[in-house]
């Protein structure tokens, strides 16, 4: 039986490195896999819940499409659209609303992590908490349910997300008869969560990234921000620092080896950061040549995502008119 793969990025800030290794080369690997049928998009609707102006919307919108052709999206192997083409997703959205328990949002980390914080502030739990954001999780099972999805290829952060989709479908299920697939996650085990600069998740919304394409002199600029100890030139430095971390994912078994050595016995961190721009902009480069490409030819970006969508909606069309029978809806 061939296995459904699907994965989805949010277009809320520019792609960084953590998306290219968490998310973005594991779902490009998958899709070279004749035994799979891919479905990657970008999730510009889930962008909503925190992006409200319409030139960032665009701005980050290419930003990701761009980058995903650019990293090795063949639209040819995959189906490659933007959410909010496939209106199938927000009616299956509305009708999963109905099979899910308010308790289980509740305990969206997402969610759960604001409350938080407002109550350590002492002020209105939900300040700040906007039904998008509360629903998230909804619209996310809907996206995956609606493709009878296997698979879904996703950073560790995401696996909650997965979770909820599967108990979603369970739900579903236990209602109206065997319908939805419960879909698993895919989360590469040597893949971990990366650092951003400032030491905590690399995040778009932390705004401490390591930004996938900008010109080289950024590229630089950012790498020399990455935080490290005050240990001098000379002083042993820590292997497990997020410099060498970096450096492991963009140089060859030897150049780590080597370089880890190196830090080992005091490699200057101004050295140790040269060498890191080195390999990264190494490997970025003739990625970056394919970005700029469709950067600058965005109605061939728009032509593949249109051509995606409407292979998308087949399918879409096909289970969603599945859940209309179960549910009563159909005519
Ligand atoms: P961000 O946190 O930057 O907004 P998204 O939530 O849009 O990123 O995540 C897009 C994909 O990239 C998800 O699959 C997520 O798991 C992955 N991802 C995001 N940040 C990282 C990171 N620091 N390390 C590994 N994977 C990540
Ligand atoms: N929530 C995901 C993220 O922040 C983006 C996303 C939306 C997604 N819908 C999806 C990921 C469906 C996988 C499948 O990264």
């Amino acid at each position: 039986m061939r296995k459904r793969i699907l994965t989805g990025i949010k277009p809320t800030g520019y792609a960084h490195i953590g998306n290219y290794f968490g998310a973005i080369k594991p779902a490009i690997e998958l899709s070279k896999n004749p035994d799979y049928d891919c479905y990657y998009f970008i999730a510009d609707y889930h962008a909503l819940t925190t992006l409200n102006n319409k030139e960032e919307m665009k701005e980050y919108f290419y930003n990701i499409a761009c980058t995903w052709l650019a990293c090795g999206l063949d639209p040819k192997k995959v189906v490659f659209y933007r959410q909010s083409d496939i209106k199938e997703d927000f009616e299956l959205n509305w009708i999963l609303c109905n099979v899910t328990p308010k308790g289980l949002m509740n305990r969206a980390h997402a969610y759960k992590a604001i409350v938080e914080r407002n109550e350590e502030q002492g002020i209105d739990r939900d300040d700040g908490v906007n039904m998008g954001l509360y629903n998230y999780p909804i619209l996310m099972a809907a996206d995956i349910l609606l493709f009878d999805t296997d698979l879904v290829p996703v950073g560790l952060d995401q696996k909650q997300h997965i979770e909820i989709a599967r108990d979603i479908a369970h739900n579903f299920n236990g209602k109206y008869g065997k319908c939805l697939k419960e879909p698993c996650d895919y989360i590469d085990k040597n893949n971990h969560t990366l650092v951003g600069l400032d030491g905590r998740k690399m995040s778009k919304s932390y705004n401490n990234t390591i930004r996938l394409f900008t010109d080289e002199a950024t590229l630089k600029k950012s790498i020399f921000r990455v935080v490290t100890d005050s240990r001098l030139p000379g002083e042993p430095k820590d292997a497990d620092c997020t410099v060498n971390k970096l450096f492991k994912l963009f140089a060859t078994k030897e150049e780590a080896d080597k370089f880890e050595q190196d830090l080992l016995n005091g490699l200057g961190w101004g050295d140790a950061k040269k060498q890191l721009f080195e390999v990264a902009n190494r490997f970025i480069s003739p990625m970056r040549e394919k970005f700029d490409y469709y950067m600058e030819h965005k109605e061939e970006v728009d032509k593949i995502l249109k051509e995606g969508a409407l292979k998308a909606e087949k399918v879409a069309k096909e289970v969603l008119a599945r859940v209309r029978k179960a549910i009563g809806t159909d005519r």
